[in-house]
């Protein structure tokens, strides 16, 4: 059934591009009954084997019917005089109550009948819901083709008013007005600082997270320095020779090229919040990225200004060249050794997949330390110096340090805990979201899973029934170098639906090569600011009938 529907509604796609006999078929159905009141078909199709033939081919007709009667709406609607719709009126569109508009250039279309047949899922195609597709198309470069275009003009139903392609105007007062243009795609967590994570569904879509939609954590506005006279200060030590190197210098050490997975310390800190109240953003499994970064090493450039491995404690302090009103710019540090050793793989990095890095990851240079927490990759860098002791950031001593599940703010000493630097084992599912329904016969399911310090995962184990029973899913990804397992591995797993089964309690938690594992629930490693949030991920799904 599911498919015979499929078949007629492509049937009806085809034909109606090659614009012949739909038109025919078009206007006699429109002459039979001029009062016509288009109604939209339901294209949530269902596989009900209980159901008689004769019922099928009732089913067949009468959705047949629906769907010829409204193509002719459609039909009509693109041959009567062009309506015109503001940006607003597009963007109240966005379910399939209200329908479903995107545009595109200057054109605005109706797909609310398409999402379901939409290749790459319904779920993506809502991603661009009551707005442009150009950014998602510029992410899947695969729509633009001419059969795609040609597809979607069927949908067209009008123009965008011209008046709203006129850029806003930008409020100078504003420290954030400067701020770059982000992805539509990306669900905003604060606005100013710009605070922001990818849509699980598009998380696990590539090994490598696409720049647009890298999770953005930023504490402040965003600096806009000039690639030309930028200089990164890095402190001698003492009798040797403080530096002031311009991109081209940073261009000139050897360069290093390294895969790595960065993770807030926030990341699924909403399912925190669940236990008892956090202070933090309410980061949910997105706080989580991975890219190529390219850069100098900072063992070569701390070597360059006369550093070297000492006996006493040490630390690597980093500052950015963001600041509050105060002038008080981001900071954090990292200890000496693991600065100073070359296989720590720390980089000073100017290239982010390929390209300079963006503005919001940190443009020109950022520090990247494999497999440690994002709040150690400072950004917008403009000073190194080698101190004994650690940062005096707010961000270093104030924050991103973890409690035990009984201190609360009353009792909260942030110098009886150190401040974080690797990540515990973490993984999440992406595929399917929590309240989803799934069909019944087969469930694949997808997620991530990276562990801290460069320990690789070595399984990652999902249970349908609330971690009952666990099955191990297929690891995928970049092959791992042993001890510099710096990024995720991506996972799935396809798993018949036990018959008769209305709901799953889907579980994922993955084991990294030092046999660390993820705990089992919340409550016991809850903490005051909502960091480490690393419990079994569980989402509760619906099986179709
Ligand atoms: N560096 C500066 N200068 N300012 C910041 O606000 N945020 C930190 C870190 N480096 C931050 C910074 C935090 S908490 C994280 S998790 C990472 O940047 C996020 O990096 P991203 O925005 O490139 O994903």
């Amino acid at each position: 059934m599911l498919l015979l529907h499929r078949a007629v509604v492509l049937r009806l796609q085809q034909a109606c591009r090659l614009k012949s006999i739909p038109s025919r078929i078009c206007i006699q159905a429109c002459s039979t009954n001029d009062s016509f009141q288009p109604q939209r078909p339901s294209l949530t199709f269902s596989g009900d084997n209980s159901s008689t033939q004769g019922w099928r081919v009732m089913g067949t007709l009468l959705g047949l019917g629906a769907v010829l009667a409204y193509q002719d709406h459609r039909c009509r609607a693109a041959q009567e005089s062009t309506h015109i719709y503001t940006k607003e009126e597009v963007s109240s569109h966005t379910s399939p109550e209200t329908g479903i508009w995107v545009t595109l250039g200057s054109e605005v279309f109706d797909v609310t009948e398409f999402v379901d047949l939409h290749p790459g899922g319904p779920s993506k195609l809502m991603l661009a819901a009551g707005g442009p597709l150009e950014p998602f198309w510029a992410l899947y470069a695969v729509h633009n083709q001419s059969h795609v275009r040609e597809l979607l003009a069927q949908y067209k139903i009008g123009e965008l008013n011209p008046e709203d392609k006129v850029a806003p105007t930008v409020e100078t007062s504003d420290p954030y007005a400067d701020d770059p243009v982000r992805h539509p795609a990306l669900k905003v967590n604060s606005q100013r600082p710009f605070n922001a994570e990818p849509p699980p569904e598009l998380l696990t879509e590539n090994y490598i997270t696409p720049n647009p939609i890298f999770f953005t954590r930023n504490h402040l506005p965003v600096p806009n320095l000039d690639p030309d006279t930028y200089r990164l200060h890095v402190v001698g030590a003492p009798g040797g020779q403080s530096l002031s190197l311009s991109l081209d210098d940073l261009h000139n050490f050897p360069r290093y090229e390294i895969t790595v997975t960065l993770q807030c310390a926030g990341n699924r800190r909403s399912e925190m919040t669940q236990v008892k109240e956090v202070k933090g953003l309410e980061w949910r499994t997105g706080a989580i990225s991975t890219a190529r970064w390219a850069g100098a090493r900072l063992c070569d450039v701390l070597a360059q200004a006369g550093h070297q491995l000492c006996e006493t404690e040490a630390h690597v302090c980093f500052e950015g060249l963001d600041s509050d009103p105060t002038g008080t710019a981001y900071g954090a540090s990292i200890p000496l050794a693991r600065a100073m050793d070359p296989e720590a793989e720390v980089l000073l990095a100017y290239e982010m997949n390929g390209q300079p890095l963006p503005r919001d990851h940190g443009f020109p240079v950022r520090v990247v330390v494999p497999g440690v927490v994002g709040a150690r990759h400072v950004k917008w860098l403009g000073r190194v110096s080698v101190q004994p002791e650690e940062s005096y950031s707010h961000w270093q001593r104030r924050d991103y340090k973890g409690f035990s599940p009984s201190v609360d703010w009353d009792t909260v000493d942030f110098d009886s805990a150190p401040s974080i630097q690797e990540l515990p084992v973490q993984s999440a599912i992406t595929e399917p979201r929590d309240g989803e329904t799934v069909e019944s016969g087969e469930v694949t399911i997808k997620g991530y899973a990276w562990s801290g310090g460069g320990r690789a995962v070595i399984r990652v184990d999902v249970s349908l029934d609330g971690g009952l029973t666990w099955q191990v899913a297929k690891l995928d990804g970049e092959e791992q170098r042993p001890r510099k397992a710096w990024a995720w591995c991506l996972w799935q797993l396809k798993a018949p639906v036990p018959p008769g089964q209305k709901e799953l309690n889907i579980v994922c938690k993955a084991v990294d090569d030092g046999y660390n594992v993820q705990p089992d629930t919340v409550a016991p490693i809850w903490n005051l600011r909502g960091v480490l949030s690393n419990a079994w991920h569980r989402v509760h799904v619906y099986v179709s009938p």
